[in-house]
């Protein structure tokens, strides 16, 4: 508990100003909601016609108000049309999400993915929104929450990009929100055939279009290991189908240290030299990976993408 307090200071971004068209707005009634997490939208003045939606959990010690002012995704909404969602954690001990429970880590089994994809359906129907075109980023915490929601609701997210996290039930407890000292630290290592039978248990006989993924983690992590990009290249492989040697590598991308290993075109993996857990997020690479400046016609969506199953 006392290594999560670390990125409450890590991620506290300063709020840029930024001019909005519109502004975050809560809403309490979206359907179930077994652990009562906030929701918070920002829906733009000017829509895009079937809006795609794009959901940004925050990190540990976080609020939904910090990821929204500490992302650019709502005036990138304003600009391209998209409307943006912000939970907030009810976990007010240490605002961390519950990626723990059997319950989250379950296909409409409740825990705080359930209340999470409730506000997707909800803003899906109040906004004649594109649901194949939803898409979830978030950093640390967010971005544990990203790879939980990616694998609990393949049905739901088109793509998903994680940012210092960890793989689909590493953090696997009975409760919520429990943190786990071995996760953290790179301990909980399988090979991809394992990681990809605790993906598909969550989904029992799913066998359709899975979300495409991409990761980032720096070397110098010592909140949550390094080892925690291996075992997510290993799981998201096996999840999606692909070798686990990449197609192509590329230095220096999209910062100078930073390698890109691509597999294909439905998981990429990023590996930041000398970056610690504080890891500098990239909206154009994310903006890039979900297509969400695209408009109209032949955008990326769950009908264009690939289509695997486990
Ligand atoms: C749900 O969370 C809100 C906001 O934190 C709080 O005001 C409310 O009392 C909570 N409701 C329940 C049933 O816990
Ligand atoms: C909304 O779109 C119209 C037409 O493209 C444009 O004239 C207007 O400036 C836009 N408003 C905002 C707030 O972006
Ligand atoms: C993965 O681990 C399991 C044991 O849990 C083993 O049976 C299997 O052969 C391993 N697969 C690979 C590809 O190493």
């Amino acid at each position: 508990m006392l290594l999560s307090k670390v990125y409450a200071v890590l991620f506290a971004a300063a709020a840029s100003a930024q001019q909005l068209s519109s502004q975050l707005t809560q809403i309490k009634d979206f359907g179930p909601n077994p652990r009562n997490v906030s929701m918070y939208i920002y829906v733009p003045k000017n829509l895009t016609a079937k809006p795609p939606i794009l959901v940004v959990p925050h990190w540990c010690h976080g609020t939904a108000q910090d990821a929204f002012r500490g992302r650019p995704y709502a005036s990138l909404g304003d600009q391209y049309g998209f409307i943006s969602i912000y939970p907030d954690s009810p976990n007010k001990a240490d605002q961390c999400w519950d990626v723990s429970s059997k319950q989250s880590l379950t296909h409409n089994g409740g825990g705080d993915a359930l209340g999470i994809v409730s506000m997707v359906r909800w803003a899906l129907e109040k906004y004649g929104g594109d649901k194949n075109r939803v898409f979830v980023t978030g950093t640390s915490s967010g971005a544990m929450m990203t790879n939980v929601l990616i694998g609990s609701y393949p049905d739901v997210f088109a793509a998903g990009s994680a940012w210092a996290g960890v793989p689909f039930g590493c953090y696997a407890a009975d409760g919520f929100g429990v943190w786990s000292d071995d996760c953290a630290k790179g301990k909980i290592i399988k090979n991809g055939t394992e990681w990809a039978a605790i993906v598909k248990a969550a989904y029992p006989g799913y066998n359709s279009f899975r979300p495409k993924i991409q990761v980032f983690h720096g070397t110098k992590d010592d909140i949550l290991f390094p080892q925690n990009l291996k075992e997510e290249i290993k799981q998201w492989t096996a999840v999606l189908g692909l070798s686990s040697t990449p197609t192509s590598t590329t230095p220096n991308t999209p910062l100078k240290g930073w390698t890109r290993y691509r597999y294909g075109t439905t998981f990429e993996a990023y590996e930041a030299e000398g970056v610690t857990h504080d890891i500098p997020n990239q909206a154009d690479v994310v903006m890039e990976w979900f297509d969400l400046k695209c408009k109209g016609t032949g955008c990326y969506s769950r009908k264009s993408g690939y289509r695997t199953s486990v």
